[in-house]
């Protein structure tokens, strides 16, 4: 069976891609909203109500495990639609949590209360809307104590790459790397927390400097993915086909994609 992998745009198939070379014969359904991109800068219940649609519409098309592979749809819908209730055999799972778990060295599952962690100064790198949620410090919270959080909301980033304008997606990266270590000069550690910006993630090491470890999801959320579907194996397998759909207009979603992960991929409409 399929899973689906879900995102505002082209940024979860950065998970995509990773995920795909951990679990090389599960086969995947990736569902893009372009459409309704981006995602980062809508009001929370916005973002509640898209995810929940399209969600329903890949576990409609037999996913029974849909991964967001968006931080923003992460942020502001997962929580809420598990509270809601999920139908039964369905499951959706986001992406924070593998990389919080990474940051506060915690295997899956780990529930043991709050502890002291080696990094205590973290830069967080997310669209508007996941910073205005703060969800990563509520989840962080959970796991450790001490770590001080500087979030920095990277407005017109997703754009600028899903526009293929990836200079100006460049100089905004360091525009916002500036305008965080002006309020925490010397973080230790730094997340990308949007599925988007690992694209540029050489950008971003050049302007935070050597000393700071970048943590980008996608090798993350393989791994926790695949110990997923070793413990839930009725939720995977099939072949390793992979279906790539988009609200949006297949033929320019096509161009793009291609572009950025300089291989083939044929988007269609849902
Ligand atoms: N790539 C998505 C994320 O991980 C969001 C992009 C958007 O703003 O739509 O947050």
């Amino acid at each position: 069976m399929a899973v689906g992998i879900f995102d505002s745009g082209l940024g979860g198939l950065t998970v995509l891609d990773a995920v795909s070379k951990t679990l090389p014969n599960q086969a995947f359904v990736y569902f893009a909203d372009h459409a309704n991109a981006p995602y980062g800068v809508r009001t929370s219940d916005d973002i509640y109500e898209l995810t929940k649609t399209h969600v329903t519409t890949l576990w409609n098309r037999g996913c029974d495990l849909v991964v967001l592979a968006c931080n923003t749809a992460s942020a502001a819908a997962l929580r809420r639609m598990q509270e809601a209730g999920v139908p039964e055999r369905k499951r959706v799972l986001g992406v924070f949590v593998p990389m919080i778990e990474a940051l506060t060295e915690r295997q899956w599952g780990d529930n043991s209360p709050p502890r002291e962690v080696a990094v205590k100064h973290v830069a967080l790198f997310a669209t508007p809307a996941t910073v205005a949620s703060r969800a990563f410090q509520r989840e962080l919270a959970f796991r450790a104590i001490g770590v001080d959080v500087e979030a920095q909301a990277c407005g017109g980033v997703v754009d600028a790459i899903e526009d293929g304008d990836m200079i100006l997606a460049e100089a905004l990266v360091r525009s916002h790397v500036e305008a965080l270590t002006r309020k925490m000069p010397k973080p230790q550690a730094a997340v990308l927390g949007c599925t988007h910006y690992p694209l540029l993630q050489k950008t971003f090491q050049d302007a935070l400097g050597p000393g700071v470890t970048v943590f980008s999801q996608a090798n993350l959320v393989a791994e926790s993915l695949s110990d997923y579907l070793a413990r839930h194996p009725q939720m995977g397998g099939d072949t390793g086909d992979v279906a790539y759909l988009t609200t949006g207009d297949p033929s320019r979603v096509t161009d793009r994609a291609t572009q950025f992960l300089r291989r083939q991929i044929t988007f269609s409409a849902p």
